[in-house]
């Protein structure tokens, strides 16, 4: 049986579209049944419905503060596509530690860095600033504190001197596009296990993934 999953976002939905694409394999032990977005203007309910996903909006500004009432209606939502697992894909609103706690284990998002650095806005510049030689992407489960959580799995990209925001991150979203569709791969088939703060992976093949960077002659 293929696991019942939600994907939420705010925006432009590439990540969302990565998904959508895995899940259309046969394989697949995931399967796609609904997006939410909290606001009715997100580029990416077009690209949802063009792949025949049913959407739902949740507008979350009226709710202001009341993040409580924002979430009962998504709860409601997620119970009535009789969801299983959620992934975030650019999803811009906190969520209450009630609902957090609802869905721990079951909650992925990503972030484009190699968490625990650069966290929160701008993690592009953050790693600009710092004159990191190696960036990436982390997809992670879910806790009260943001864009932290026991990490699934995270894919690097070298950092060149003359990078901007912009070329970095359209690099690391390469990235993500990969990291993601294989992350719920793992959580949707069973091959995580969650041992505290950390996230195990079963059957992971041994790679030698060295990247270094600069590369010298
Ligand atoms: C992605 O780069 C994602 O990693 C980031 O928002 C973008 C959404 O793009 N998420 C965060 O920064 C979470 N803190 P998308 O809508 O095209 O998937």
């Amino acid at each position: 049986m293929k696991r019942r999953v939600a994907i939420l976002i705010s925006g432009r939905g590439s990540n969302m579209a990565a998904l959508i694409d895995a899940a259309r394999a046969p394989d697949f032990p995931a399967e796609i049944v609904v997006v939410i977005s909290n606001r009715a203007d997100a580029q990416g309910l077009q690209r949802a419905g063009a792949s025949d996903i049913p959407t739902i909006v949740i507008e979350s500004k009226p709710f202001g503060k009341d993040r409580a009432g924002f979430e009962a209606m998504l709860q409601q939502a997620l119970d009535e596509k009789g969801v299983e697992l959620i992934c975030l894909g650019g999803f811009m609103r906190l969520f209450t530690s009630e609902f957090v706690q609802r869905w721990y284990g079951k909650m992925l998002n990503i972030h484009p860095s190699l968490l625990p650095s650069f966290p929160g806005l701008d993690p592009h510049g953050q790693a600009l600033a710092a004159g990191v030689k190696i960036s990436g992407a982390t997809v992670h489960f879910v806790i009260p504190e943001t864009d932290a959580g026991p990490i699934v799995m995270q894919g690097a990209v070298a950092v060149a001197d003359d990078d901007t925001s912009e070329t970095l991150s359209e690099r690391i979203l390469g990235i993500e596009h990969r990291i993601y569709p294989e992350a719920l791969r793992l959580l949707a088939g069973g091959r995580l296990q969650l041992a505290g703060d950390l996230c195990r992976v079963s059957g992971a093949a041994d790679r030698d993934g060295t990247l270094i960077a600069p590369a010298t002659n």
